[in-house]
């Protein structure tokens, strides 16, 4: 493909959409890459700020998730562009960026149709677990939208639950699987005896997603997991390759390929009827239309109804997603809940929680040993 920046053919219908694809650029700098990474709130800057660019992404890419921002970034990281871990400093650090992208941009653009963001963060285990753990054992986990399957392992890492302290952070509980390199560690409130003593026991995993990863075979799912981490999240880059590490010996959870909720009933219907089946997904419902999202959680119900003994529904999802759970949460509204996720159990919030799992804060109500 001749790249000709600038020119995509139909010039006052592109027009429209460079001016979209600009405010999306200009909206994801400041509204999510500002004080998280330096690398992308640059650069999404200035992409806002280059018309032409602007041009060649809404004249070559298709309307929608194929323009999200986070997409671009990770892709030129993938295929090692320059600055892939610090990103542009400057106007001339800029023009050598876009000057490779353009001059890459039939790889850049097949990785984009190819891939989607899909980051998987195996420490929001942490905030599963009390759940996990109070639960009748042993349990059959199914992850809707499971990406690489990370959080299907939460029986394999190790937790630090922590409080805040007067000399600073006070250890509460910790417990997990002794050989594992991987400790998270998670700030918590609400009452200690919420937090779990032992692991779950759990007998059968499995995942749905559009695009399954496997990061323990396939080098390429790897280093496309490793690009969708925000240059500057070390942190986060580490956390991801230690739990690849540490689950690398496990048995592979059993992974479908497709969607959500054409997959869900067969797949539930092969947990095994001994074990107390917990559907849960975490950061996924977003992707869904508002009207799917709502066909996902009566399908999640109606099958669990159905199954004998039952089942549990684990949620964890911005609280916008569906706000009908969140409505019922008995709390009162903190400065930043817009950064948290909702964990429900059964429909009923219990906890408001960190979006990379690093912080767990029970509402009140959510106590009690639920039943099968
Ligand atoms: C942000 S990731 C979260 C992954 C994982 N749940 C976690 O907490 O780390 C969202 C995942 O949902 C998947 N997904 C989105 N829409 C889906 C759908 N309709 N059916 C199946 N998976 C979907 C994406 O492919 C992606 O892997």
């Amino acid at each position: 493909m001749v790249v000709n920046v600038g020119n995509t053919g139909n010039a006052g219908r592109a027009a429209g959409y460079a001016w979209g694809v600009a405010e999306r650029y200009r909206e994801f700098s400041w509204r999510e890459a500002r004080g998280r990474s330096d690398a992308h709130e640059e650069l999404s800057a200035r992409i806002s700020q280059d018309p032409e660019f602007c041009d060649l992404l809404s004249g070559s890419l298709p309307a929608g998730s194929k323009q999200q921002p986070d997409l671009l970034l990770a892709a030129v990281r993938y295929l090692d562009g320059p600055h892939a871990e610090m990103g542009p400093r400057g106007a001339a650090a800029y023009g050598r960026w876009r000057e490779w992208t353009i001059r890459h941009w039939d790889e850049v653009r097949a990785v984009i149709m190819q891939r989607a963001t899909q980051t998987n963060e195996p420490a929001r285990c942490a905030t599963l677990l009390p759940l996990l753990a109070r639960l009748p054992q042993p349990l059959a986990l199914l992850e809707a939208g499971t990406s690489a399957g990370l959080c299907l392992h939460p029986d394999r890492y190790r937790y630090r639950y922590e409080a805040a302290g007067e000399d600073g952070p006070r250890r509460r509980a910790e417990l997990g699987a002794p050989e594992s390199p991987l400790v998270f560690t998670c700030r918590t409130g609400g009452a200690a005896d919420e937090l779990p003593e032992r692991l779950p026991q759990i007998v059968w995993r499995a995942g749905i997603d559009l695009d399954p990863l496997d990061p323990v075979d396939e080098p390429d799912d790897l280093r496309w997991l490793q690009a969708l981490v925000w240059p500057g999240d070390g942190e986060r880059a580490a956390r991801l390759s230690a739990a690849v590490d540490t689950v690398r010996p496990a048995p592979r959870p059993r992974m479908v390929r497709g969607d959500l909720i054409d997959e869900l009933p067969a797949l539930a219907a092969e947990a095994p009827p001994e074990a107390t089946l917990v559907i849960f997904h975490s950061a996924v419902l977003p992707y869904l239309p508002p009207a799917r999202r709502e066909e996902f959680a009566r399908l999640v119900r109606s099958l669990l109804a159905g199954r004998p003994g039952g089942g549990h529904w684990i949620s964890n999802e911005h609280h916008s997603v569906l706000p009908w759970i969140t409505d019922s949460a008995p709390h009162s509204p903190r400065p930043d809940d817009a950064l948290h996720l909702t964990l429900a159990l059964d429909g009923h919030p219990v906890a408001l929680t960190g979006p990379h799992g690093q912080s767990l804060h029970s509402l009140s109500g959510a106590r009690g040993t639920p039943g099968r």
